[in-house]
């Protein structure tokens, strides 16, 4: 049951680009149909020498999404959308969801997850569990319908692009690929770590590039299972400013315990701006410890960049 007709909602947004991208390289070696879902029509993504119509849909509106997909005869549809809005964000992938179980082809669906285990994390990290709430429903179509529907998170843990925020080479930028700039625990510009806790919890680190590459190779596994976990990397934070010193020299490394993060949090009510707080709760309180295997790097064919390389790439 591979995939050969495919969505991306949210497209053309930072993950889901890349995710675009992956597609796009093996488009022609596996004869895909791809098509981006969007607010708005634009011009074709491209990459690697092959293209995807941008093609519009009204996400409050299940029956608009619908529509493309059954014109489209899709088969598979994979969620990359966000919104810093909870309700909105729950609103449109439930409908996209709504709109996908109502086309006869589809019957392969992904939720936007591209984290460690949104379940695992949603009690120190309130704002995931807006991720959560999909995968009652999921299962549910899943049991009803057996073998003729499937679904999976795509876990990626933390995106390394952030390490090269602000990296002062002439293409500097690149090295965040498609995201939108976090400061995360490495600011190698100035020479600073921010750690979570003392820096020995070993977490999962994916380049987004590698995302891409990942799940458009999960496309075409014959099986799906309910969780797709990849790793570019898996280190503990102390190893990395290890490998960071050896590039860019003496690194101002601060610590903070729980007590500190929950201090810096303060009183305000959980919100976009300081996630990276609640991340950080989180990796302390060990939610992101990796449990079960890379069932992703051990189904596919791609060689993803290791942490050593992606720094010495950008900071040697
Ligand atoms: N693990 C990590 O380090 C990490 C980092 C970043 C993100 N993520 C996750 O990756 C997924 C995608 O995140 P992202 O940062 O790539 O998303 P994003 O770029 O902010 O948004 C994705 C797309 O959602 C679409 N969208 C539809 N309705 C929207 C609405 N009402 N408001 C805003 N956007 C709307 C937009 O496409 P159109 O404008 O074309 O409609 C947008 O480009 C999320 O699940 C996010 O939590 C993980």
């Amino acid at each position: 049951m591979k995939s050969q007709r495919i969505a991306v909602a949210g497209g053309t947004g930072g993950i889901g680009q890349h995710v675009v991208d992956g597609l796009l390289e093996v488009k022609e070696k596996y004869s895909l149909h791809i098509i981006v879902l969007s607010r708005s029509a634009s011009a074709d993504l491209s990459f690697a020498g092959s293209s995807a119509p941008v093609i519009a849909v009204d996400y409050s509106d299940s029956t608009s999404i619908e529509k493309v997909l059954r014109e489209n005869q899709i088969d598979t549809v994979l969620s990359t959308l966000s919104s810093h809005d909870p309700e909105t964000f729950m609103t449109i992938q439930s409908n996209l969801l709504t709109a996908a179980l109502n086309v006869p082809s589809v019957h392969r669906f992904s939720p936007s997850e591209y984290t460690h285990d949104s379940e695992a994390l949603a009690e120190s990290i309130p704002f995931l569990s807006t991720k959560v709430a999909i995968y009652e429903p999921l299962r549910k179509v899943k049991a009803e319908r057996g073998s003729s529907f499937e679904f999976t998170s795509f876990q990626t843990g933390a995106f390394m692009n952030y390490f090269a925020l602000g990296n002062p080479k002439p293409d500097g930028a690149k090295a965040l690929g498609h995201l939108a700039p976090f400061p995360f625990v490495l600011d190698l510009k100035n020479r600073k770590a921010d750690i979570p806790g003392d820096g020995q919890r070993r977490m999962v680190f994916t380049a987004a590039e590698d995302a891409g590459k990942f799940i458009a190779a999960v496309t075409q596994l014959d099986k799906w299972e309910e969780r797709s976990i990849m790793k570019s990397d898996w280190l503990t934070f102390n190893e990395i400013v290890d490998m960071a010193k050896d590039l860019v020299g003496p690194i101002d490394v601060q610590y903070n315990t729980l007590e500190d993060i929950t201090a810096r949090i303060g009183g305000s009510p959980p919100s976009m701006a300081n996630l990276y707080l609640f991340i950080y709760q989180a990796i302390i309180k060990g939610d992101y410890e990796q449990k079960r295997p890379f069932n992703v790097n051990d189904s596919v064919d791609v060689k993803p960049i290791s942490m050593k390389e992606f720094l010495t790439k950008w900071w040697a």
